[in-house]
């Protein structure tokens, strides 16, 4: 409880007054907050004694924004716009106390003090583009003035925060100070009374206004906008900061703002911000529970997918091993991975002494007996259950009791694997996507004996990776992979109708998708799913045709598309279409031609068709658990947050509808609206609810 109100104290420190604002979690600037902050300002002001004023932060960081959860509700005074003019009308010093992430309005409410001084591991940015949204509280008119245009333009357009070093160096900070931050602001509050320092405020400050390089950095960030409002918004925001005066370029940005915030994008996009951090949480895990700490990790295969995922380990500092049967395939992966590190660092993505440090936190061994002090143990070796159930045989003879044993099986049956070890319940899937060092997505399995315990590391170590983990419980391809498969369905009939490569992916990423499934497929490699359908007796009649003519995807040069030598550039091939039309003719198909409308429709809503079937199994807890997995993991635009929010907004009613003409058009039962769909829609309600 502060002096002011119940987030804001008000104290002096000689002549000195320290203004602390405590609104854990991460001290979003709520209404309190703001009218704290306010109040504070004004007695610091009117107080003759004080000479200086600190804005500081209690907990783990300075104001990490505006709270986003009052967006769209009315707005209550004093606004974020108040305080920060109460700030820049102080006649007396104001600096800003800086540590932990100092983010969005809380970025910008320091942009507005006269001084800003940080710990070293403070890190400061505008990540409102994440949200949809452009920085509303001055970012965009005070940034190009602290560090210019195409700097600003940058950190606003990517919403990448950068650390207080490199702040330091582009005249965001005025100094790193180690030690207690409170404190060491006082000292330099004092300082500057002492030295009689000018109280210049960025928003006076013009001389990096220059336009020059800003037209090429913004044409080249228009051409990647892929359907998005909000980046557009924001490069107009910082050009209005070269070409007009302050205040205009203050009222047009907050013009901006105010459409985007009412906008569907950033509401799409809001919804995926509190559904990732909502899918971190299981419903019926009792509070008490703990994770397990995890110093050392194994990962047994050193195939594609085992090294990206020991990559991930060394990535968040988790030394660990990869086991390997043989030498040979041992070395293969390690030089992969090796691989991947070089190229990383000939991006500029890494410096060459980080990249040692990692490959050095990775060892390689062929002794399975070196898992025994491993903490969690990753299998992915081959995707076959016999294979599968012999190494968790042994995982179970050697690794420690305390162990998360954890199977990266993307179809196979969790609970089958746990049943070979005496423990099942320190048993889950690790579900990670391709690549496994970059995508973001971790989908947690759960097993129907996996513990409390075990799942809470599982998620914590999700986190720890910089994954973002949903959990899910055991079925066939899980929930990504299962509704991917309806898509995947309706992709094949759709080429069997009339349909080519080209127009079924142009339809899937004028929807917002950076790639279609045709070429995402080329990307994967066609036969691994050919060789699944083998074992299981079923068949994907052109893709087969495919494979069997040679055409694996990217790795043979063709596959839906033919690659030339060193590209990935999908082009469309007239051997390829042959091999459709023939499989079409084949099968006694008249071939027809089909609308964009029409593709769209139908890559879209059979997978919101399985996502009910998958809520209705309680394979996922919450429709935003869907949302963010194929966000996360399949490249969903976020700005249409999701395929279940996506629905909810379509309107159920018609998604059953339309369902029901393609069911019966096709004569495909597992088109038929889903029961909860069904029953949803005609409740005139949605998922959400
Ligand atoms: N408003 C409201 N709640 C917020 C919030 C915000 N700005 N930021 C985080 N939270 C909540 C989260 O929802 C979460 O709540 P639960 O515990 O109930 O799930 C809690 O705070 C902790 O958040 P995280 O789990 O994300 O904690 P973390 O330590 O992993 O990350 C963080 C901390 C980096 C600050 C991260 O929360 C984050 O990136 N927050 C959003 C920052 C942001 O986008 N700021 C700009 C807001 S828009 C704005 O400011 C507009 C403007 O220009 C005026």
């Amino acid at each position: 409880m502060g002096s002011i109100n119940a987030s804001v104290d008000l104290r002096r420190d000689g002549e000195i007054a320290v203004i602390t604002a405590d609104n854990p979690p991460v001290n979003a600037l709520k209404h309190e907050v703001r009218a704290g902050l306010a109040e504070g300002l004004k007695h610091a002001r009117e107080d003759t004694g004080v000479k200086a004023v600190v804005i500081a932060c209690a907990g783990r960081t300075f104001f990490a924004g505006a709270d986003i959860t009052e967006f769209g509700k009315p707005p209550r005074a004093p606004s974020l716009h108040d305080v920060i003019a109460a700030i820049e009308a102080m006649p007396k010093p104001v600096v800003a106390a800086l540590h932990g992430t100092a983010l969005g309005g809380g970025f910008e409410l320091a942009l507005a003090c006269h001084f800003r001084i940080a710990v070293p591991a403070a890190r400061v940015g505008l990540p409102e583009v994440k949200l949809g949204l452009l920085p509303g509280a001055g970012g965009t008119q005070r940034l190009p003035r602290l560090v210019g245009p195409e700097k600003a333009l940058e950190m606003i357009v990517t919403g990448e925060p950068i650390g207080a070093a490199e702040a330091r160096v582009g005249g965001i900070i005025d100094e790193i100070v180690e030690g207690d931050l409170t404190a060491a602001a006082i000292d330099f509050a004092r300082r500057v009374v002492r030295e009689g320092r000018p109280l210049r405020l960025v928003r006076d400050r013009d001389e990096k206004l220059i336009g020059e390089g800003f037209a090429d950095a913004a044409e080249a960030l228009t051409r990647r906008l892929r359907g998005r409002d909000a980046p557009a918004a924001c490069i107009e925001a910082v050009r209005n900061a070269i070409v007009l005066p302050f205040d205009e370029g203050l009222k047009r940005e907050a013009e901006l703002f105010g459409r985007l915030v009412g906008g569907d994008q950033s509401k799409a996009q809001r919804h995926i911000f509190f559904a990732e951090r909502e899918a971190a949480k299981i419903p019926d895990m009792p509070e008490a529970t703990r994770s397990r700490p995890i110093a050392q990790g194994a990962v047994i295969g050193a195939g594609t997918m085992g090294g990206g995922i020991a990559m991930c380990f060394a990535n968040a500092g988790i030394p660990v091993t990869i086991v390997e049967t043989g030498r040979d395939l041992l070395q293969k992966g390690l030089d992969r991975v090796a691989a991947n590190y070089h190229t990383s660092v000939s991006r500029g993505g890494l410096d060459a002494s980080e990249m040692e440090r990692r490959i050095g936190l990775i060892s390689g061994v062929t002794e399975f007996d070196a898992i025994a002090g491993a903490d969690v143990v990753v299998e992915a070796v081959f995707e076959e259950m016999d294979v599968k159930k012999r190494v968790f045989a042994d995982l179970d003879r050697i690794a420690k009791p305390s162990a998360l044993l954890a199977t990266n099986t993307s179809t196979l049956d969790v609970n089958e694997i746990a049943r070979v070890t005496a423990r099942p319940q320190e048993v889950a899937g690790l579900h990670f996507f391709s690549p496994a060092n970059v995508m973001r997505l971790l989908e947690i399995v759960r097993g129907a004996q996996t513990s409390f315990e075990a799942l809470a590391t599982a998620i914590a170590l999700g986190r720890r990776l910089g994954k973002v983990p949903v959990t899910v419980g055991v079925c066939y391809g899980f929930v990504g992979n299962r509704m991917l498969a309806r898509r995947s369905v309706e992709t094949e009939r759709l080429l069997l109708e009339g349909a080519l490569p080209q127009q079924v992916d142009t339809a899937v990423t004028a929807f917002g998708f950076p790639m279609g499934p045709c070429a995402m497929m080329d990307l994967a490699g066609l036969d691994v799913g050919w060789r699944i359908r083998k074992g299981r007796g079923e068949q994907a009649l052109i893709e087969d045709a495919l494979c069997e003519a040679g055409h694996y995807g990217q790795k043979t040069g063709k596959g839906y598309f033919r690659y030339e030598a060193g590209s990935r550039a999908p082009l469309p091939d007239p051997e390829i279409e042959r091999v459709i039309l023939e499989t079409s003719s084949r099968l006694g198909i008249n071939r027809r031609p089909i609308t964009e409308d029409e593709i769209a429709e139908r890559m879209i809503l059979p997978m919101i068709n399985e996502g009910a079937r998958i809520l209705d199994e309680g394979i996922a807890s919450r429709p935003g658990d869907i949302d963010v997995i194929w966000v996360y993991g399949y490249g969903w635009p976020v700005w249409r947050g999701g395929p279940m929010y996506f629905a909810d907004r379509l309107g159920l009613a018609h998604i059953r509808d339309r369902l029901a003409f393609y069911a019966d058009r096709s004569r495909d039962e597992t088109l038929r609206p889903a029961p909860l769909l069904r029953k949803l829609a005609d409740e005139g309600r949605g998922f959400a609810s």
